[in-house]
């Protein structure tokens, strides 16, 4: 780095790769792309004026930093399925269906063209989604009758409880609404709040259509799976009233 009479400084390919913590060869084919303009000393090698290579790399070092910070939900996320899988406090089968869950639920934001910082908010949101069961009694969660109108209250609770969860790490914190509103219903008639429409963020609309279709069709859930065909009809039955339309027609292309 060198500071010239006017106070330029200048980097060399090293030292910017080094500054801007990215490879050698990243800068360099940054500089033979013609994308980061270099001067040249008598000798011929490059010399890159740091306000170039700061308007130049940003958008670079931005993706570098998201990406990276997509890796550490991703872990955190799954340090906290595995801790509390381990504390038995949720079971086998819901870690199951939250992976899937997240699969389906990241294909459609894909499908909807959205970015993968969107897509990654969405898959992790749909990962923990239910998390929030593990403050409701495990004997009302898997009851295998008909749930009284008190223990449905108490599961209604779960939204509310993962919220709670995921806000106090800042990490996963942009997952904390879409958590909330997963039982939400286009009509207005889902739980915790009775949100409408375009109320509901985005990624809550594609886990509840996801999350729905996983549990109608999933074999190792206690209840009785129902067939492909009968699932899709039942969504379609649906649309409109508990879930979004539009998000309907491009589910149904990914999983039919
Ligand atoms: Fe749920």
């Amino acid at each position: 780095m060198k500071n010239t009479s006017n106070e330029e400084i200048y980097f060399t390919p090293k030292q910017a790769a080094a500054y801007f913590n990215l490879s050698l060869s990243t800068v360099k084919n940054y500089i033979y792309a013609g994308k980061l303009k270099t001067l040249k000393t008598p000798g011929g090698h490059h010399r890159i004026p740091k306000a170039e290579l700061l308007i130049t790399l940003s958008d670079k070092i931005k993706s570098k930093e998201e990406l990276h910070n997509l890796s550490l939900k991703d872990d955190l996320c799954a340090s906290m399925l595995t801790i509390f899988k381990a504390l038995g406090s949720l079971g086998n089968s819901l870690i199951i269906h939250a992976q899937e869950v997240a699969e389906l639920s990241s294909n459609i934001a894909r499908a909807m063209g959205m970015d993968e910082v969107d897509i990654k908010r969405i898959e992790i949101a749909a990962q923990l989604h239910d998390i929030g069961q593990i403050g409701v009694d495990k004997s009302i969660l898997l009851k295998p009758d008909r749930l009284t109108f008190q223990e449905y209250e108490l599961i209604k609770n779960h939204p509310r409880i993962g919220k709670e969860v995921i806000s106090s790490m800042k990490a996963l914190k942009d997952t904390a609404e879409i958590i909330a509103q997963h039982h939400e219903r286009v009509d207005g008639k889902g739980y915790p709040v009775g949100l409408r429409g375009d109320e509901i963020q985005i990624g809550a609309r594609i886990i509840s259509i996801a999350e729905a279709y996983n549990s109608m069709v999933s074999t190792y859930s206690y209840k009785r799976p129902v067939s492909k065909d009968m699932a899709i009809d039942e969504l379609i039955r649906h649309k409109g009233t508990q879930f979004d339309g539009e998000i309907i027609k491009l589910a149904l292309e990914l999983v039919g």
